[in-house]
């Protein structure tokens, strides 16, 4: 299982949590399940971006990222994401494989080396991509736009075309030069590629546009960067580099190659092509990046013996209140800003609550973020629990006993759901599971509400034991199907009735009367003043970026 590996140069924000919550939520719906799975990612380290910034901070390219790294570590570790292993792409495994499958590549006759004139900025002696140029829209003359496209008019062109172009570090006006660039041919596994993508590895509605692109025809694909560039040296070559899209993919393998040598698990089982049969490889990723996912990788693994991928899982972007992430908005908001305000566990619920298998945008309505939060994972979830578990302890001494006989039907209507809420998560449809353990929990709730025990306590205790115990077995049961959206919750709920870490395989067991532990607070109210603090805070910080 993997996701796609962050940038180096950048915080993580809640766009990207989208992918990686995703993601963990399968995966630990994969492992409460049972199954072997290893979750991989990594920092992706490579490229101009990152060169350029560790130049303006005067740091070495590899002290930027080992600082990022440790950011990035904290910031998931907030919001619970579970990697077996979480590397970087500038490793000794990563060099090695990414050679290796280079040179089976050029051995297969797929690379060929062509000419290619680009800008080059004499002041800051390197080699200019688009987005490092800056002049004037040839389309509508608005100023200070990159060498690819306008964000005034929305105009794409070509880096030559710019009127006035300078280099967006220094302002100098590049010159444009001639050198050799390695390409990739990618057009040579066109009919495998397309094969693959007709094998229900991908959501369908990216396989028709994948189609569109097999009818325009695959381009060889540019794979080299001149020198000076923070990457691994081609082999073979002169002062040329791997383009950071060639070794970003390969950083997955490289990950749980690293991993492997601490477990001992064979990575051979996982990658070869011709065991291919005996695993399953996972990629979730954006739509953004499909084109690298569907097409640049699976060929680069036919090329050099290795497996596809079983299933590209992708999502869409998100907004926020129906709109793009804004910087000016406040709603550009980082990991760490959200946690510092905000429980990370109510966002995984939220984004939890609107996922499905589609790559449809997923939108974060602050309004309705605050409202479910409290009406669901604090008004029916974990006052399930908190309102049993509290009187069992404060009256009852604490101990359990068998349930109530009379709450059998609720009890077994949550159990008679697990297969259809398993198939909910096993197919990404995150919100369908998350809608059906509410509508259980409601009926937990109703039992409550409608045999009282506050009252029954007064003059019959022991009925009143049975009925927290029905309510707490209801919590236990339904603790199980929401342990992959809220683990921390779970946990708690764990220690509060005393029991073992659930599995799925939890479900059919009844545990024996027993002493609660201790109550821990599950999941706090949300109040609207702390998302406006969030958004006000996300705006300074912006304003003193600038
Ligand atoms: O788009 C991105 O953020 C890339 N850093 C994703 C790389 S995913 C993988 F291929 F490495
Ligand atoms: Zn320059």
């Amino acid at each position: 299982m993997t996701s796609a590996l962050p940038y180096a140069n950048g915080h993580i924000h809640i766009g990207h949590l989208v992918e990686y919550i995703q993601t963990d939520i399968w995966v630990r719906f994969q492992k409460l399940r049972g199954q072997t799975c290893t979750y991989v990612c990594a920092d992706d380290t490579h490229g101009t971006p990152i060169m350029i910034r560790a130049r303006r901070e005067g740091i070495a390219p590899e002290e930027l990222i080992a600082r990022m790294h440790a950011e990035h570590v904290r910031d998931f570790a907030a919001f619970e994401i579970a990697f077996d292993n979480y590397y970087t792409t500038h490793s000794p495994e990563n060099r090695e494989l990414a050679e290796g499958i280079y040179k089976a590549l050029e051995a297969g006759g797929h690379i060929t080396v062509r000419e290619v004139e680009q800008a080059y900025c004499e002041h800051d002696r390197m080699w200019l991509p688009d987005r490092f140029l800056k002049g004037t829209c040839p389309k509508c003359r608005a100023a200070d736009q990159y060498g690819d496209s306008c964000d005034a008019c929305g105009a794409t062109y070509r880096p030559t075309d710019l009127i006035d172009a300078r280099c967006a570090v220094c302002g100098t006006a590049p010159v444009r030069k001639l050198s050799d660039h390695y390409f990739f041919k990618l057009g040579d596994f066109a009919r495998e590629l397309q094969e693959w993508v007709g094998g229900g590895h991908v959501h369908p509605s990216i396989a028709n546009k994948l189609q569109e692109w097999f009818s325009e025809g695959l381009r060889d694909w540019d794979i080299s960067r001149d020198g000076p560039y923070f990457g691994f040296l081609i082999p073979g070559a002169q002062d040329k580099y791997f383009y950071v899209w060639l070794d970003a993919p390969i950083g997955y393998m490289a990950s749980f190659r690293n991993l492997c040598a601490r477990t001992g698990q064979d990575f051979d089982a996982y990658w070869q092509a011709d065991r291919a049969d005996e695993t399953e490889l996972h990629h979730f990723l954006g739509k953004d990046i499909t084109y690298f996912h569907a097409l640049f990788w699976p060929a680069m693994l036919m090329g050099s013996g290795y497996r596809t991928p079983t299933q590209l899982a992708i999502h869409g972007f998100l907004t926020v209140d129906g709109q793009k992430m804004s910087k000016s908005r406040g709603t550009f908001i980082q990991a760490r800003t959200f946690a510092r305000h905000l429980p990370p566990q109510a966002l995984r619920y939220y984004y939890a609550s609107k996922l499905g298998p589609d790559p449809e945008d997923l939108d974060l309505s602050l309004e309705d973020f605050v409202n479910r939060i409290n009406a669901e994972l604090v008004g029916k979830l974990a006052n399930l629990v908190s309102r049993a578990a509290r009187m069992v302890l404060s009256k009852l001494d604490g101990r359990t006993c068998e349930p109530d006989p009379a709450a059998a039907g609720m009890i077994d209507a949550i159990r008679a759901a697990a297969d259809e809420i398993a198939g909910h998560y096993e197919s990404r449809n995150f919100a369908l599971a998350v809608r059906r353990i509410c509508a259980l929990a409601d009926e937990a709730n109703r039992y409550l509400e409608q045999t009282q025990p506050w009252q029954t306590v007064k003059t019959d205790a022991e009925l009143a034991r049975q009925q927290l115990s029905a309510a707490l077995e209801a919590s236990r049961l339904l603790a199980v199907y929401l342990k992959p959206v809220v683990p921390g919750f779970v946990e708690r709920t764990e220690a509060c009735l005393a029991i073992e870490p659930l599995t799925w395989a939890s479900l059919s067991e009844s545990p024996s009367p027993r002493t609660l532990g201790e109550f821990q607070r599950l999941a706090d109210r949300l109040d609207a003043k702390a998302v406006q603090a969030l958004i006000d805070e996300t705006r300074e910080d912006q304003a003193a970026d600038k």
